[in-house]
């Protein structure tokens, strides 16, 4: 019924005006005259208005079928727990495997990022994307130096390597009083307790034992111990436990973690950055992927293939 009207309107416009050759211009007549003048304007507004909108969405509609979808969603930062703005190779939560590496999945709980290596689980403390290193504490030593199941974790060699700034402290779990008077300060000591029973443990690490003295008393001491776990601490921590042995350095030391290297195809993400691309992942070839505008590569967006 309104379009019907419009349309109408619209095609009396273009003829002439019977009112107005008649001499006598009534108020009826001006009156006409003034509604008709304001349609026209209105009409000619609602019609530039449905033209520009229209440019403009053709154009939002051509420039979201150029982009292809893998290159849009990988080229987004991602924010997960307490790591913001993450890119290549770490995935998961919001993020799809094709924008990164299977080996670098993270949890997304709360305020903690966290990731399986070989099978043991990791806080991930921070990311830097310019030297390809994270910092790692084991989740069962966050805040805690006396975990229920003690055993040394390793992170392989495949997609990490241990950062030269990485020292490994020996922590040593349940050893029984030596036999012999025991100098107190070392080896430096800390308590478990372990279903109510006081566990009597020493932490050391390599330059602690060789700067030690009596080193055949203290491998009669260690020698004694049920368990040994080696806990990977960063240089600066090992330096500070060297000089101050307390049970709060053990604990800082611990919490502040260690540095990893990645290895993710890194040269080739590299090359993909270069050429205009985000790096990723092709679940079907299992190997890396060069995602581009126009679509995704092996290597870089000018590879072609
Ligand atoms: C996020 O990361 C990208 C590339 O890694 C960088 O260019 C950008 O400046 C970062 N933004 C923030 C807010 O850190
Ligand atoms: C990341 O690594 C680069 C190069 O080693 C360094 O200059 C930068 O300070 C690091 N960024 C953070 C946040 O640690
Ligand atoms: C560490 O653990 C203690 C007791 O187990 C707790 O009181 C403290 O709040 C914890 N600190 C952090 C930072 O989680
Ligand atoms: C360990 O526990 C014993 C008994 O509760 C206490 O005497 C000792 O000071 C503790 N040692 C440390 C290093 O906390
Ligand atoms: C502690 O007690 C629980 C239950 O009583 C037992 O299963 C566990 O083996 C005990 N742990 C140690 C280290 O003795
Ligand atoms: C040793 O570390 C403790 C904290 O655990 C600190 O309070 C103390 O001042 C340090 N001592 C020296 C000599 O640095
Ligand atoms: C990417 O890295 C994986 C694991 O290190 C390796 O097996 C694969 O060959 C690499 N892909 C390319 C194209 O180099």
């Amino acid at each position: 019924m309104h379009f019907k009207t419009h349309v109408n309107l619209n095609c009396n416009l273009n003829l002439p005006l019977p009112f107005i050759y008649y001499g006598v211009k009534s108020s009826v007549s001006l009156l006409y005259q003034a509604i008709l003048l304001r349609m026209q304007l209105l009409l000619q507004g609602i019609f530039f208005s449905f033209l520009v909108m229209t440019i403009i969405l053709n154009q939002i509609l051509t420039s979201c079928a150029a982009d292809d979808v893998h290159y849009l969603k990988c080229g987004s930062p991602f924010h997960c727990a307490n790591l913001k703005n993450l890119s290549y190779p770490f995935w998961g939560f919001s993020r799809p495997l094709y924008c990164g590496h299977p080996a670098f999945k993270l949890q997304c709980t709360g305020e903690v990022a966290t990731v399986t290596i070989m099978s043991e689980n990791y806080r991930v403390l921070e990311v830097n994307d310019s030297d390809h290193r994270i910092k790692l504490v084991r989740t069962d030593y966050w805040n805690n130096t006396c975990p229920t199941s003690l055993r040394t974790f390793t992170i392989g060699c495949t997609f990490f390597d241990y950062g030269s700034d990485s020292r490994n402290l020996n922590l040593y779990y349940d050893c029984s009083s030596p036999s012999f008077l025991q100098p107190d300060s070392f080896p430096p000591k800390f308590n478990c307790s372990v279903n109510g029973t006081q566990m009597n443990n020493y932490f050391v690490d390599e330059s602690m034992l060789a700067n030690a003295e009596t080193s055949v008393s203290i491998s009669e001491i260690l020698g004694a111990c049920k368990s040994r776990v080696v806990v990977p601490i960063l240089e600066s921590e090992a330096e500070v436990l060297e000089t101050n042995s307390t049970v709060e350095n053990l604990k800082a030391a611990l919490e502040n973690g260690f540095g990893v290297e990645w290895e993710a195809n890194n040269s080739l993400c590299d090359e993909c950055q270069n050429s205009g691309g985000h790096c990723g992942y092709d679940p079907i070839s299992s190997e890396f992927a060069c995602h581009c505008r126009g679509g995704s590569f092996p290597s870089t967006c000018k590879s072609g293939e």
